[in-house]
């Protein structure tokens, strides 16, 4: 048996990663809020829970279902995300600050709280989906650019912090791809099996940061501008 959590599996990318992995034989827990389309995976045979990923308690339940039901989980996918766009006439914080607990704090959370049960795996993965938008932040969403930035920051450092453990912490940033968060974007997208299938691939090849097209050489930047600073202060 080889289990994967992934977050976010109602919509999106989450959903075309729960049938790629599916796909593959894994066993896929999933979590979302939308009744309708965690009863639309259960229906599919998908292990899927409701949970809200800005409650803390929803976490830990999330995590002592894994625990429970299967003793093991060998990879955890970070991949729901909430996206609200900020207006300055009307700056309420709870969109912006929904963006961070969502898109931050619920992965550190899931991903130290999996940590246990990660390492007993022979071939433990955490893969945390990042956004362009943590490398140049939006205007009109500066709790999602804020929460990504954090994220990119967090999967790096962990990653180092886990070096020699076994442990893969991959950071996978997806090009723009079709779904409900990007309708408002007007270019070229992805479909999402066609990303979950070069997605998965590439995890399962061992790639620990994995970006698409232009944001291969932003993130490139963006890497040696870090690791340039790193000479200095570290
Ligand atoms: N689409 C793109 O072009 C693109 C580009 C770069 C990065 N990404 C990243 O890819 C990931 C997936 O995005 P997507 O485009 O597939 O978005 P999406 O279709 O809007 O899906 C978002 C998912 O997150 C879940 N979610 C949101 N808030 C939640 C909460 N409080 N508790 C539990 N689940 C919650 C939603 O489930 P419920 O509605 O059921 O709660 C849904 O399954 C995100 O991390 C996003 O930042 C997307």
């Amino acid at each position: 048996m080889y289990v994967v959590l992934i977050t976010g599996g109602t919509s999106g990318i989450g959903r075309a990663l729960v049938s790629e992995y599916a796909g593959r034989g894994a066993t896929v827990v999933t979590c979302g809020r939308d009744t309708r389309a965690l009863d639309d995976l259960r229906a599919e045979g998908v292990d899927s829970l409701q949970v809200d990923l800005a409650d803390h308690a929803g976490i830990r339940r999330l995590l002592h279902h894994v625990r429970k039901t299967y003793g093991r989980l060998d990879t955890l996918v970070n991949c729901a995300a909430t996206h609200h766009a900020f207006d300055p006439a009307h700056p309420a914080a709870d969109g912006p600050l929904l963006d961070i607990s969502v898109d931050l704090l619920a992965p550190a959370h899931l991903s130290l709280g999996a940590l246990p049960l990660l390492t007993a795996s022979p071939s433990p993965v955490i893969v945390n989906v990042t956004s362009i938008a943590g490398v140049v932040p939006k205007g009109r969403a500066p709790g999602y650019s804020a929460g990504k930035a954090g994220l990119i920051a967090f999967t790096d450092a962990l990653r180092h912090a886990l070096q020699g453990s076994g442990v893969k912490v991959v950071d996978l940033m997806p090009p723009p791809i079709e779904t409900p968060m990007a309708a408002y974007l007007n270019v070229g997208k992805t479909a999402p099996g066609d990303f979950a299938r070069l997605a998965v691939d590439r995890i399962e090849r061992g790639d620990q940061v994995i970006r698409f097209g232009r944001n291969r050489w932003a993130g490139a930047l963006h890497r040696i501008a870090t690791r340039l600073a790193a000479l200095l202060v570290r």
